[in-house]
């Protein structure tokens, strides 16, 4: 069976923070998102996509951004997380693919791209080929934020 699961994320961008992506980070991006964590709307995006994929909640419930352990928090640490319940709730699963939008104004990202797959790709275990990661401005309508929004396909026995 094929489930399929979808996440968004949506942070404030402000000076004197990195952008990290897909845990990748932009070198020379003159705001990051601000955060909790290090603001990885990306890894945050996949993260809750995996966890609907099986209904089991999203990752509020084991990183509530209330929670002074979780101040700059690497959110690779949050995919090896949700990684581990996927396998625990159902051993044997297989990632099928994972596709995702990352809207942003500036700086663009079209260079980054490789970088950015390669990054999640390595942490997913999966080919470089299984996980597409497009772009797009909001046109000038939300220049102060950045979004992800990511759809996954899990393969279970
Ligand atoms: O203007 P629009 O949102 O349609 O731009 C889409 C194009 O710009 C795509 O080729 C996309 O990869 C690229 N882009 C980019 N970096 C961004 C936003 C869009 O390279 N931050
Ligand atoms: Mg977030």
């Amino acid at each position: 069976m094929i489930l399929v699961g979808h996440g968004l994320d949506a942070h404030r961008l402000v000076a004197g923070r990195a952008l990290v992506l897909g845990g990748h980070t932009i070198d020379g991006a003159p705001r990051g998102a601000e955060a909790h964590s290090d603001g990885d709307v990306l890894l945050h995006a996949l993260a809750d996509a995996l966890l609907s994929t099986l209904g089991i909640g999203d990752i509020g419930d084991a990183f509530p951004p209330s929670d002074p352990r979780w101040r700059d928090l690497d959110s690779r640490a949050i995919l090896t997380h949700v990684l581990e319940q996927l396998e625990t709730h159902v051993p044997g699963h297989a990632l099928t693919n994972v596709a995702g939008v990352i809207v942003l104004d500036a700086p663009r990202l079209g260079p980054h791209r490789a970088a950015i797959q390669d990054a999640l790709a390595g942490q997913l275990g999966l080919p470089c080929e299984r996980v597409g990661i497009t772009f797009k401005t909001s046109e000038g309508l939300a220049p102060d934020h950045v979004q992800a929004s990511v759809t996954v396909l899990l393969s279970v026995p």
